[in-house]
């Protein structure tokens, strides 16, 4: 599968509804949304009130990624301001295997998302609950950073361990992804690729969507 989920951190906040019309018209698939508290990461974005606007005009999937710590605690939030998807960090949770069934239970599709520096062998006990298991390519928190390349390895050690234990596992990746990289990214095994400032920054949003699906 070839998904693109761009990442409205990139987007013009004074001008979000202009910009989700814009998606909802492009070949995009999920839309990419970043909660950071500060604590968890050092940027702080935006939480449950601007969710649900963005749900007020978004036409494709929520895909909600949690950038706090013990995102458990605001799983029915979340949910009530309109995530399809919610991804909480391996690196965030004492007790992700509750939080993951949490997130299910209240009807959405749930995900572990793991920083660059967490091996994917960490995953061996988790991965059978998840819908989406995300790899972060930059350290969370900023978007417009640089790739990091050992993140196709990555991809790679997870295509094999959801072979083994939950080949439906949706694998996406998130932070400096761009039309060079993207192809590299889908060979080895990704489903999905998050693209901040390579859609939003670009002169043409919606046909670098369509080249990043190439
Ligand atoms: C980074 C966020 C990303 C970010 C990606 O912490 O999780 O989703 O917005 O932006 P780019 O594609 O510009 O790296
Ligand atoms: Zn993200």
């Amino acid at each position: 599968m070839k998904m693109i989920s761009p990442s409205l951190l990139s987007a013009d906040f004074g001008n979000l509804q202009r910009d989700i019309e814009m998606l909802n018209q492009s070949q995009c698939d999920w839309l990419h949304v970043d909660v950071m508290d500060g604590i968890f990461v050092p940027n702080i974005s935006f939480g449950q009130p601007v969710v649900k606007h963005i749900k007020k005009h978004a036409r494709k999937p929520l895909d909600v990624h949690l950038m706090i710590m013990d995102p458990g605690r605001y799983v029915a939030d979340f949910r009530d301001a309109g995530a399809d998807i919610l991804t909480v960090h391996y690196e965030a949770c004492t007790h992700l295997d509750r939080t993951l069934h949490a997130i299910k239970d209240a009807g959405m599709k749930c995900g572990v998302v793991l920083n660059p520096h967490t091996p994917v062998m960490l995953l061996e006990d988790s991965v059978q609950i998840c819908d989406v298991v995300l790899l972060m390519s930059v350290n969370p928190g900023f978007g417009g950073q640089k790739f990091i390349e050992n993140t196709v390895n990555k991809v790679r050690q997870l295509r094999d361990l959801c072979q083994r234990k939950n080949p439906d596992c949706l694998i996406e990746v998130d932070g400096g992804v761009n039309t060079t990289n993207a192809p590299l990214l889908f060979d080895a095994g990704a489903d999905v690729l998050v693209a901040g400032n390579a859609v939003f920054k670009s002169e043409n949003p919606q046909q670098t969507i369509i080249d990043l699906k190439r």
